[in-house]
């Protein structure tokens, strides 16, 4: 192992541990409705790069916040214009997602990763179930 390797083998280490959570909270929101899935980080000079995924997503993120503006790139098409973040509260140590028009297919399990530039990871989980009433 180089030590590249090495290097990604301490990444891998430190977010698996990062990772060792306390079940997921729940969330229930009826479809077509709006949802704010939580999330928050202590706050500090600089906010963290966040990260919103879902499970079982192939391909995309459902949100990306990244040097102090959202990033589209990698933005799963599923949720174009449907998420934001709270940004005024960014400050605050808020992360929490709003999804609006929930969808059927947006139940799940969420995962809002905080990354700080020194490396350090933080990572909770959300699981969101839409009711068809
Ligand atoms: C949320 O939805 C789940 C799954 O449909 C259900 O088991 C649970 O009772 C619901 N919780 C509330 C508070 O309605
Ligand atoms: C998202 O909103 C923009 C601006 O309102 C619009 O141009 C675009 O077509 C919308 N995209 C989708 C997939 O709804
Ligand atoms: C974040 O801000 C939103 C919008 O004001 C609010 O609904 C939510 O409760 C806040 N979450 C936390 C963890 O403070
Ligand atoms: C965030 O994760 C780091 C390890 O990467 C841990 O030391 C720290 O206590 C965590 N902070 C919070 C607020 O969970």
């Amino acid at each position: 192992m180089g030590p590249r390797a090495l290097l990604l083998a301490a990444v891998l280490f430190c977010s698996a541990e990062s990772s060792v959570h306390v079940s997921p909270e729940k969330v229930n929101v009826s479809a077509g409705g709006v949802v704010i899935l939580p999330c928050s980080f202590p706050p500090k000079d600089v906010f963290p790069t966040v990260e919103w995924s879902k499970t079982d997503l192939k391909k995309g993120l459902v949100f990306l916040f990244r040097d102090n503006r959202e990033d589209l790139e990698m933005k799963s098409p599923l949720y174009v214009n449907r998420t934001n973040l709270f940004l005024e509260h960014l400050k605050s140590g808020n992360a929490s997602l709003r999804i609006s028009n929930v969808q059927p297919a947006d139940a799940g399990t969420y995962r809002c990763m905080r990354m700080w530039n020194n490396g350090q990871q933080n990572i909770t989980k959300v699981e969101l179930f839409v009711e068809m009433y």
